[in-house]
């Protein structure tokens, strides 16, 4: 299918699965305005875009711990369009270790400032781009660890507490954006695997049912739900691990 007509904007798209997504989506079409932490890792992974032919890509810094840095990307964002379709909240910072202890405080701060508070200041500095939409949609990339009761991660606590802030944010969005025709549709996804979508490993990855989950999976997940008729709200996605 083809995403011509979709404005999208991609948080943390400097590496990995954020990369992953700004290369897939452009690839099909969608314009796309991508942030990472520092403008020089935007502006890569913008690059690797034009280089396969798409020039509606479009490159910004935004450090997800820094709500001017939020509210500035937006308003940049709000400078070259006046409307967004597709909000992806991909950045969120990971903090390994199963000790509490573990961490430093200041890590602490910044995995929660990056994953939970800086995922409600982006909806909500989006959130007019948005509604200018008629096919607005939040898609947030959480983790089974925002899942009640899940423990199968060597994430830190602090991890957990930030993707649960998600997991809740998006749920109470659900609803309450649903009135205006917003869909908020939440991803769960365990461990996966992220072959880079420019490799040939990315044809070639396993993807049997003995096999990790992959990003190319998550990607499929996210082009199907966001093409999708409006009455077709997928909420969630929630995955059984290997
Ligand atoms: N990989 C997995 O197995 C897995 C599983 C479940 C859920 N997820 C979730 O899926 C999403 C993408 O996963 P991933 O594997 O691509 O993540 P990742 O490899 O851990 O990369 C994290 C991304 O977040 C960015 N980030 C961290 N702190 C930031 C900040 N303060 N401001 C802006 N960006 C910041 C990083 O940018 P820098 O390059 O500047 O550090 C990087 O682009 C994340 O939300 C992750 O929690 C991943």
């Amino acid at each position: 299918m083809s995403f011509d007509d979709h404005r999208v904007v991609i948080t943390a798209a400097g590496r990995d699965f954020g990369r992953t997504l700004a290369i897939r989506l452009a690839d099909l079409g969608a314009e796309v305005f991508l942030s990472a932490r520092t403008l020089a890792a935007a502006e890569r992974t913008r690059d690797e875009i034009r280089e396969r032919g798409h020039p509606r890509v479009h490159a910004f810094a935004c450090d997800l711990t820094d709500p001017a840095s939020i509210r500035d990307f937006a308003a940049e964002v709000g400078r070259r369009t006046d409307r967004i379709d597709v909000l992806v909240n991909n950045g969120s910072r990971y903090l390994e270790g199963p000790d509490l202890l573990s961490a430093a405080d200041a890590d602490i701060v910044d995995t929660l400032a990056s994953g939970a508070t800086g995922t409600v200041l982006t909806v909500k500095s989006f959130l007019p781009l948005l509604l200018a939409s008629d096919k607005p949609d939040v898609v947030t990339m959480i983790s089974a660890c925002g899942t009640a009761g899940h423990h199968r991660s060597d994430a830190h606590d602090a991890f957990y507490a930030a993707k649960s802030a998600q997991a809740g944010f998006a749920e109470i969005l659900s609803r309450r954006l649903r009135p205006q025709g917003v869909r908020v549709i939440s991803l769960y996804p365990p461990d996966f695997d992220n072959p880079d979508p420019l490799s040939a490993e990315w044809d070639t990855t396993p993807r049997g049912a003995q096999d990790a989950l992959t990003s190319q999976s998550l990607v499929d997940c996210i082009l199907f739900a966001v093409a999708q008729p409006r009455d077709c709200f997928i909420k969630a996605f929630h995955f059984e691990q290997v």
